[in-house]
């Protein structure tokens, strides 16, 4: 079975000449910066605006969709980790390549705080989806818990990149590129899903007449509420 493992990789080397294989994430490409925001209207105005006296009328005012803060800040910040580290191999042999100077380092430990931070935006209370609206209430939890795990993973490489130690911040890169399907897998619904996923989370969103993401007959069933956390 090994060698089957192998055979693309080297065809893929023979054809190209070079293999990189520097993790990547969801999609296969790492620069979604470049990426058209949520055709949706933006976020509504607060209803009162924040005095020294009142603060906000609500404790959070969300204004981009989770597309927008996936694009915009999730992605870039999990490739400042992921391309951190990387193995080329072409003609000339395997190369190895690491952060070098304390500014390469610097660049690592600013995309792993980012990326630490990022869930917590994405969690925010009326948060939307470009496609499905808010996570529906029954799900919460669930999908704070993903959230949660990329933070978790982010600062694994966080401590990794003020280590300086590359192996240890290669391996945080693979929790958290595990991390991020196990939430697409669920809660990432495409308007015409080529998987027909039904174990998606569907929230406001029919799917388009025609497509062919079927609603699933029976709702998926809601995660099991987690424990109370203190943290
Ligand atoms: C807690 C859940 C969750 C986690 C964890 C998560 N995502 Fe997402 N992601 C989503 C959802 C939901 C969407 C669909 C967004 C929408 O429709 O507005 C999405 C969409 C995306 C998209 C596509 C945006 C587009 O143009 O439609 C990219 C790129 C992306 N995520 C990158 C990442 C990366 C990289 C990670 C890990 C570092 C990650 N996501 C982790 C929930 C998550």
């Amino acid at each position: 079975m090994r060698i089957f493992q192998w055979i693309f990789p080297i065809s893929l080397a023979v054809f190209l000449g070079v293999v990189v294989t520097a993790q990547q994430g969801p999609g296969g490409t790492t620069d979604t910066l470049n990426q058209p925001p949520c055709a949706l209207p933006g976020a509504p105005a607060m209803t009162t605006v924040a005095t020294d006296t009142t603060g906000p009328t609500t404790p959070s005012a969300d204004k981009a969709y989770l597309k927008d803060v996936m694009n915009y800040m999730m992605m870039p910040a999990a490739a400042g980790v992921w391309n951190a580290v990387a193995t080329v191999t072409d003609q000339t042999g395997v190369h190895e390549f690491r952060p070098q100077t304390e500014d390469d380092w610097n660049r690592v430990i600013a995309a792993a705080v980012e990326l630490a931070e990022t869930p917590n935006v994405a969690m925010m209370a009326g948060r939307k989806r470009c496609v499905g609206g808010e996570i529906p209430a029954a799900f919460r939890a669930d999908f704070a818990r993903k959230a949660r795990e990329i933070t978790e993973a982010a600062n694994i490489a966080l401590i990794a990149a003020k280590k300086h130690d590359a192996d240890a911040l290669a391996e945080a890169g693979e929790r958290i590129d595990v991390a991020c399907d196990e939430c697409h897998e669920r809660y990432q619904l495409l308007d015409d899903d080529p998987d027909n996923n039904n174990n998606k989370v569907w929230g406001t969103w029919k799917p388009k007449p025609g497509s062919k993401a079927a609603k699933p007959a029976v709702p998926p069933k809601a995660a099991a509420p987690a424990p109370a956390k203190t943290n």
